[in-house]
């Protein structure tokens, strides 16, 4: 709402929530879900979708290494639906004809984009020469990008981190080199890959790559509540926000966000049903895709999530540790209920 007497151009200065278009797909608003190994999968990202309703999803990282040797573990990522368009599709390697044949069949599949994964440090993707190692091997990055941009016609993005370490920042000469070759869009996480989750985001590399090209620019990287977004689009021009972690367990945030970054105000938070409804959601329609057994075990980190920070919900963290059942998860989660009752 605009406060009265507030001008067109004060009411202006307040929205800063622009979409922008990656390509020609427009991202409405400016929040990207951000790709994350084992938690951005189908049912937690059409969950994201239906609460917060961000301008762009991601996959998790898929191999392509594993795709092109058909591993059936692989193609089960392939768990989209029109409903989370548009999608995102994030791939990892770095062998450019691998890649190149793995991006056309993502394409084939459905991705909206496909994004080359230039940040993962995690030592089992770098030995391959790929995630974050292609920052310090730019013949090889080079070639990846080219086959990849050259095998499909949805935008190709790339996200990064800022160099493999502080005395090797090269995500700036090797974004410039790659929008050249057409990359439509980059995300960069404020972070070398040696810092791994260290320290904190440095969002003026950001700033640097925005720049440094003329495509979108998303930036990432310790966006923990909506007034952070704000702050970093602020600080760095950037085009869009990417919400990692902060989104776990709680897709309110990329709603909320949204509506900041909207009207410069906060909604109220989200009530304890609705994160018990939305913890049920999550392991329901993640045990259609993997079975409920699979799903249980997977979530046990994450569902105690939705309830952080109530009374009953370490409790809730210790039991479910021992689910393999949803009706075990639906007990566990109705007992955080009854003792946020009595506690009131
Ligand atoms: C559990 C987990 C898995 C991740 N997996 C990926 C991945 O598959 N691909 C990728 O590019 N980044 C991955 N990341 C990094 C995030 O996309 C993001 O860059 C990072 O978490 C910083 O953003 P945040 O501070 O909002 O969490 C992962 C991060 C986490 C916490």
């Amino acid at each position: 709402m605009n406060s009265p007497g507030e001008t067109a151009s004060a009411l202006q200065e307040r929205i800063i929530a622009r979409p922008f278009a990656i390509g020609d797909i427009v991202i409405d608003p400016p929040v990207v879900l951000a790709p994350m190994a084992d938690v951005t999968n189908g049912a937690f990202r059409r969950l994201c979708k239906r609460i917060g309703n961000p301008g762009l999803l991601c996959t998790e990282q898929i191999s392509t290494m594993a795709l092109h040797y058909r591993s059936q573990r692989t193609y089960q990522m392939f768990d989209w639906t029109e409903e989370e368009y548009p999608l995102s599709v994030q791939l990892f390697g770095a062998n450019p004809q691998v890649m190149a044949e793995a991006a056309k069949i993502v394409e084939d599949r459905g991705a909206n984009i496909v994004d080359i994964n230039m940040g993962c440090w995690v030592p089992k993707v770098c030995r391959q020469g790929a995630g974050a190692a292609l920052l310090r091997d730019a013949k090889t990055a080079l070639k990846v990008v080219e086959a990849v941009v050259r095998a499909v016609s949805v935008p190709v993005t790339v996200k990064m981190r800022a160099g493999w370490s502080a005395a090797e920042l090269t995500s700036v000469p090797l974004a410039r080199a790659f929008e050249q070759i057409g990359v439509r869009a980059f995300a960069l996480h404020g972070r070398t890959a040696q810092q791994g989750f260290e320290g904190s985001a440095d969002w003026n590399w950001i700033a640097d790559i925005k720049e440094a090209v003329s495509v979108p620019v998303v930036g990432n990287g310790d966006v923990r509540q909506p007034e952070d977004a704000r702050r970093m689009l602020e600080a760095t021009g950037c085009d869009g926000v990417m919400i990692g972690r902060a989104a776990i367990g709680n897709p309110w945030v990329l709603r909320d966000t949204a509506h900041h970054l909207r009207t410069g105000q906060r909604l109220p938070p989200p009530s304890l049903a609705e994160r018990l409804e939305a913890a049920l959601i999550h392991v329901q329609d993640f045990a259609r895709t993997i079975g409920e057994e699979r799903a249980v075990r997977h979530l046990r980190g994450q569902l105690p999530l939705y309830v952080k920070g109530f009374a009953g919900a370490s409790a809730a963290r210790e039991q479910i540790v021992q689910a393999t059942r949803i009706e075990q998860v639906r007990a566990i989660l109705e007992r955080v209920r009854q003792t946020a009752e009595t506690e009131n």
